[in-house]
């Protein structure tokens, strides 16, 4: 009898860590659709706080007040990203008629050539609005700016050019954050048909895995490259701590931009890559158990560093995306959890915003440049489009979990 019971104490104690997990799931998506409740009034408020000055986007909320910019600024893309992904969770006319409109502020962009953000800007606003809408429109302002951002892609050297500045200390500056604008280019590809813009995408991405990343693969802010030989010269930061620490939206561009090389062409190497800067981040003794980063690993004061939502909200959901596409099960579950943790700390009173504050951001305490004392400790748009694309995508998720 005794013997018999023990053998069914295993099988008890896996049903029950199943149905906890059940729970602890269903529980999360609870959090998460009264967070997108929240982040659509605050995103409402501020479309409705900017609607009549048409050349203006919301950057931050400094001193009390509201920080805006004009398209040329590399976040214009983002709130208009916000309000598609929140139409997207709740397809209401409000939403879509603020989206359109502060989609078309960013336009003009399409043109730009002098720096690498274009992917930032254009595919945020008018790629989301694309993927939801098919406004065939969008589809040429798309193609304009993957062209625009392919001028700055030399061949001998393989990588599209990030910056123009410091021309007395850099030739050819790329920095990670550059991975970022090759899904645009990825789109152009295949909506297109010209597979030269996929050729950019992925000989970027190849020069980028072999000179950004050092053997624990932790990765560089910025390399400079010799525009003669094409070999890199300088390794350096311009936003992180030191130049051989790990800046924490660093590695989260890299991580989220190889899952997303692997999405968009299938070649094994990017999965490899991104499963490798997955386990820096994820065993990395500095994360902080609530999974959101500090802003630098590597930040000498750590405990008393500042954290970067911003990051947080990224690799959230870089990890989601990934957690579906790699086949290492560990490594799956591990990134599921840490981006619900990532997605838990972030809802929390700490990070989310209640209605009438924070100038109307979704989330506090991000940091765009501490050694350059700029928007440090404040709210920052992109924290926001992560933090709710993070949530949309585990919704999805979600819809899958329910039904297993
Ligand atoms: N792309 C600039 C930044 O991450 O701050």
């Amino acid at each position: 009898m005794k013997t018999k019971h023990l053998i069914f104490l295993p099988l008890l104690s896996i049903l029950l860590l199943v149905s906890c997990r059940k729970t602890e799931k269903q529980d999360l998506l609870g959090i998460i659709d009264k967070s997108l409740e929240r982040a659509t009034v605050l995103s409402l408020d501020m479309a409705k706080s900017l609607e009549n000055d048409t050349l203006l986007l919301p950057r931050s909320f400094e001193n009390g007040k509201l920080v805006t910019s004009d398209s040329r600024w590399w976040c214009s893309g983002f709130f208009p990203g916000v309000l598609w992904y929140l139409y997207e969770n709740q397809p209401t006319e409000e939403l879509k008629k603020y989206a359109v409109d502060y989609t078309d502020r960013v336009e003009r962009e399409k043109f730009t050539t002098d720096n690498h953000d274009v992917g930032f800007m254009v595919y945020c606003s008018f790629g989301n609005g694309f993927r939801l809408l098919e406004t065939e429109s969008y589809k040429e302002v798309i193609l304009q700016a993957s062209k625009s951002l392919s001028t700055r892609y030399k061949d001998p050297i393989g990588l599209i050019r990030s910056w123009d500045w410091n021309k007395e200390t850099w030739q050819y500056p790329v920095i990670i954050d550059n991975m970022m604008n090759l899904e645009m280019l990825m789109w152009a590809a295949k909506n297109s048909g010209d597979k030269r813009f996929e050729e950019i995408a992925r000989n970027h991405a190849d020069k980028t895995m072999k000179e950004h990343f050092r053997p624990d693969y932790s990765c560089f802010h910025l390399v400079d490259y010799d525009t003669i030989t094409g070999n890199a010269r300088l390794k350096q930061t311009v936003q992180g701590y030191s130049d051989s620490s790990s800046w924490a939206r660093g590695q989260a561009w890299a991580i989220y931009g190889y899952t997303m090389m692997y999405r968009e062409t299938g070649d094994k190497k990017y999965l490899d890559h991104a499963e490798h800067i997955a386990r820096f981040i994820l065993n990395h003794p500095r994360l902080p158990e609530d999974k959101i980063p500090y802003w630098d690993f590597d930040a000498p004061n750590i405990p008393d560093e500042l954290r970067d939502a911003s990051a947080g909200a990224v690799m959230a959901s870089a990890f989601i995306e990934l957690s579906t596409l790699t086949s290492d099960k560990k490594l799956s579950e591990q990134c599921l959890r840490t981006a619900e943790t990532q997605i838990r700390t972030l809802s929390s009173p700490e990070y989310l915003a209640e209605p009438g504050t924070n100038g109307n951001f979704i989330l506090k305490h991000s940091v765009g440049s501490l050694p350059g004392k700029q928007e440090v400790d404040v709210p920052l748009t992109y924290a926001d489009y992560y933090y709710v694309e993070a949530m949309v995508r585990y919704k999805k998720l979600g819809s899958i979990l329910k039904a297993g």
